[in-house]
């Protein structure tokens, strides 16, 4: 599969922080969103969880489509959902750019990401910290993103698993320097330059970037701490 459109714009602009809607303040989200984009962030991070795939149920579809209806940043949207077949029309219309799914409820998920693309969106695969990377590395070449999670899907503000990183690894050296390789879970100042270091190049973070007030500083200071990781890796 040739390479998407913005899938090559976000290459541009790596190493990326994204921070996960999940810790951000809904009941004036129009008003987050808006500060996101004032203080420089490119891609939004939404977490879709069914209370089935994990244990907890978070943003739906309106929610997606009020945030869409709020900005013209990337949308990346995270599918954390038994049945993600059902859904991703539904998402794409409300407004979704990027769209992830996991290998663990769609283990050959080759006709997912054609359809996922055929909708004009990226697609993206993710895996669990007990999954092996083996599952998904035949369909690295088809997708525009690997979402790697650093702790149990479902929650905000857990402990980042160092599993994570030899995952990392494994996937920037399979798949080559291009690959848009996120990680989720548990990512902060502490162990943003370890995962770039191991070769993400998209930081998904939720309650380390919401903790403090001042979104632009605070993305400023994160952006360039992975910059500054970047040219340390091995
Ligand atoms: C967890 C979600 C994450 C979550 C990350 O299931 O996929 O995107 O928002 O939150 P933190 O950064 O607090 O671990
Ligand atoms: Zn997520």
């Amino acid at each position: 599969m040739g390479s998407f459109p913005l899938a090559t714009d976000l290459r541009a602009s790596v190493p990326l922080v994204a921070p996960s809607l999940l810790a951000c303040d809904f009941g004036h989200l129009e008003r987050e969103v808006r500060q996101l984009a004032e203080a420089g962030v490119e891609v939004l991070h939404l977490d879709v969880m069914d209370g089935h795939f994990v244990p907890n149920l978070s943003i739906g579809i309106p929610i997606v489509e009020a945030v869409r209806r709020a900005t013209d940043l990337v949308l990346d949207v995270h599918l954390m959902i038994s049945e993600p077949d059902r859904y991703i029309g539904a998402f794409r219309k409300a407004g979704a750019d990027l769209l992830t799914f996991h290998i663990e409820v769609v283990p050959e998920p080759t006709y997912l990401l054609r359809e996922v693309r055929g909708l004009g969106a990226g697609c993206g695969l993710s895996l669990n910290p007990p999954t092996s990377v083996q599952t998904i590395k035949p369909y690295l070449d088809q997708c525009d993103l690997v979402l790697v999670m650093s702790v149990m899907p479902g929650f905000g503000g857990q402990q980042f698993q160092p599993v994570a990183l030899e995952k990392l690894r494994e996937l920037r050296e399979s798949a080559g320097p291009e690959l848009l390789l996120s990680v989720d879970g548990g990512v902060g100042t502490e162990t943003v330059a370890a995962c770039v270091q191991a070769g993400a190049n998209m930081l998904v973070m939720g309650s380390a970037f919401f903790r403090r007030q001042d979104y632009r500083r605070h993305f400023d200071e994160l952006t360039q701490l992975a910059g500054s990781s970047k040219h340390q890796q091995a």
